[in-house]
């Protein structure tokens, strides 16, 4: 089966396609810029983001939010993930931790398929902060964070190793899960 993921983010299609397409689902990736509106939660920007493509779209399509939620920073940057990594940047965030003891943080994915109703799939991973950048793989924020149970960083891995552990990962797993039970293919 084919599924449209609507997104300009190539690492994040990148990783859908890793995982899905071994499974037998062919990751199409389209760009169509949708609102991504500024709430308090992952999930609503998919819910207002995926009911807005779905006047627009005719078949059936995925979207994916994320953001890093850090524990000294009471979840920031959280759902203001992109405008910060745009800003300040990893340098800015390494900064703004330089004398904190506390570096645990998570990544939270929320997918959200529709085909004619919404369908949510979730996955985290916690970790901590890295004290500098290593690695040159994946994207955004991978340089600084390590998973736990890692002394590298999701940018010191390959795309298999970062998606067998990571929330994307997971909420990929999820996703796929209810592909099977649902649609049979
Ligand atoms: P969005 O989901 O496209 O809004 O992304 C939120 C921000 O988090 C962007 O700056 C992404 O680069 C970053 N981000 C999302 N997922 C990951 C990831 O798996 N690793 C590192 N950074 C990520």
């Amino acid at each position: 089966m084919k599924i449209f993921f609507i997104t300009s983010n190539d690492g994040k299609v990148r990783e859908a396609k890793a995982l899905l397409e071994p499974l037998g689902v062919e990751v199409i990736k389209k760009t169509i810029e949708y609102p991504e509106i500024q709430a308090g939660s992952l999930e609503e920007v998919v819910e207002f983001g995926a009911k807005w493509l779905a006047e627009i779209l005719d078949g059936p399509f995925m979207i994916e939010d994320s953001g890093l939620f850090i524990e000294a920073l009471n979840g920031f940057p959280g759902v203001y993930s992109a405008y910060v990594y745009k800003t300040i940047g990893l340098d800015g965030i390494l900064k703004l931790l330089s004398d904190v003891e506390n570096r645990r943080a998570y990544f939270k994915s929320v997918i959200g398929y529709y085909d004619g109703k919404l369908h949510i799939f979730k996955g985290i991973v916690w970790g901590r902060i890295s004290t500098e950048k290593r690695g040159i793989h994946g994207f955004g924020y991978d340089p600084i964070f390590v998973p736990d149970g890692y002394e590298k960083t999701f940018a010191e891995m390959t795309t298999e190793e970062k998606n067998a552990i990571s929330h994307r990962g997971k909420a990929l797993k999820e996703f796929h899960r209810w592909l099977k039970e649902n649609l049979k293919y």
